[in-house]
Order: structure tokens, then C-alpha cells, then sequence
């Protein structure tokens, strides 16, 4: 499988890397994997079953046993439909700290790296291309300005009927920033060979467009 190209979009919440790895996935027929969706899946089940954020081998004994279906459309765990109960905020929260522990990232890893299957992988994370596909031929890391990218953050919510205050956003994206930032295990970092793309004043087709160029001068897709 190391034959099947990956581009990997990294970068902090709400800088539209979700957003941007699935277009980009739609219009290369592509593969997609939302990385971030399993550190939920594995908070959203642990907040449930009440096992500790800091219990590393209940958490991975936990994440190794259960059924994660994720399409386009919803996130399925073990038949049960997690697709709205993911996005929330306490879940948003305790996905920040079980993301930390390197036997929880180390107990998804496998999961993860097998997504890379015919025609190709967009993979969208935090270290997709500094730890999970490092030899990625395109990785991209998308940033915004903190305050764009709670304002995003809110609309997406306000959208699927979720209530949140922006004040409040704004507070816990700074925390988690630093939290993703500063951790030990695989920091969100760009990786030495990431493209950088600050997306505060673009709109969503201006960056996907720049993604797809790079795509194209890096010969994964035709050149038309
Ligand atoms: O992208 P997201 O907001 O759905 O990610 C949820 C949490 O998981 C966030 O705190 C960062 C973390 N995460 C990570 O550490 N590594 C990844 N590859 C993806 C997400």
C-alpha cells in the first residue's frame, strides 16, 4: 500500500481542514480519513462508560474493542449513531486530553495508516504528516487566526442546531491549542517539508484551489 499516494492536511481546529480535506477528497474520488473523528469517538465512548481520561489501559482497552464506521455521512460506533454527539463541547474537551497519551494514539495508529487504500487518502489531523504518513507526498498545514477560527467554529455549530457562546469557543480553542502544541506525543506541528497556507482572509475555494495546484505540480493528479 505504500505505493498509494496520501495528501495529509494538518493544522489546528476551525482552520478548514475538515472542511478542505473533504472537498478535496470528493474531487479527487479519493479516500478520506477524519482522524480527529476517532480522538472523539474514544472521548464521546469513555465520558459514556465513565472510564477515566487519564486511565491509558482502560482507554486503549476500550478503543481496541469497538466498531468505528465513519462515511461521508455519519460516524457509526459499535451500530450506534455518534455523528451529533461527537461535535459537542464536553466531547470536544476530553478528546484534547485523551489525545495527549501516547498509548491511545499508538492503540489507533494501525487503524488509521489502513485507510491508505486505492486511488488515495486525504488524511486529516494533527500529525498526519509528522507521524502517521510521513512519507506523504503532499502535506499541507492550514492555519487561521484564533479569532476567525472560532467564528467558524460557532457558525458550524449554530448550523447543526448545537447552542454555544463565542466568548466561551474562543476560550477553550486557545486551550486546546496550546494543549495540541505543547504535548510530548506528537505535537500539531507543520511537518519540515509542509506547505504552510494561512487560510484568516481566503475563502474556501481560493484554498482549495491552491491545494489542488500543489497537487497537480506534485504529479498526483492529471495536469489539465
Ligand atoms: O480535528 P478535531 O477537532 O476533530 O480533533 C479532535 C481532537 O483530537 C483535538 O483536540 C486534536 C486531536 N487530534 C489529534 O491529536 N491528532 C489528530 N490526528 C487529530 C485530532
Amino acid at each position: 500500500m505504500d505505493d498509494v499516494p496520501v495528501i495529509t492536511i494538518d493544522g489546528p481546529g476551525g482552520s478548514g481542514k475538515g472542511t478542505i480535506a473533504a472537498l478535496l477528497a470528493e474531487q479527487l474520488g479519493w479516500h478520506l480519513l477524519d482522524s480527529g473523528a476517532l480522538y472523539r469517538v474514544v472521548a464521546a465512548v469513555a465520558l459514556e462508560r465513565g472510564i477515566s481520561l487519564e486511565d491509558d489501559a482502560g482507554l486503549v482497552a476500550m478503543a481496541t474493542g469497538l466498531q468505528i464506521r465513519i462515511d461521508e455521512h455519519a460516524v457509526r460506533v459499535d451500530g450506534v449513531d455518534m455523528t451529533r454527539r461527537i461535535r459537542e463541547e464536553d466531547v470536544s474537551e476530553a478528546a484534547s486530553r485523551v489525545a495527549a497519551r501516547q498509548p491511545v494514539r499508538a492503540s489507533i495508529l494501525a487503524l488509521q495508516r489502513a485507510q491508505r487504500r486505492p486511488p488515495g487518502l486525504v488524511a486529516d489531523g494533527r500529525d498526519m504528516g509528522t507521524v502517521v504518513f510521513p512519507q506523504a507526498p503532499l502535506k499541507v498545514y492550514l492555519d487561521a487566526s484564533v479569532q476567525v477560527r472560532a467564528e467558524r467554529r460557532y457558525n458550524q455549530l449554530k448550523n447543526k442546531g448545537l447552542s454555544v457562546s463565542l466568548a466561551a469557543l474562543l476560550a477553550s480553542i486557545q486551550e486546546r491549542d496550546e494543549r495540541d502544541k505543547s504535548r510530548a506525543v506528537a505535537p500539531l506541528r507543520p511537518a519540515p517539508d509542509a506547505i504552510l497556507i494561512d487560510s484568516t482572509s481566503m475563502s474556501i475555494e481560493a484554498v482549495l484551489s491552491r491545494v489542488l495546484d500543489e497537487a497537480r505540480s506534485s504529479g498526483l493528479t492529471p495536469s489539465t
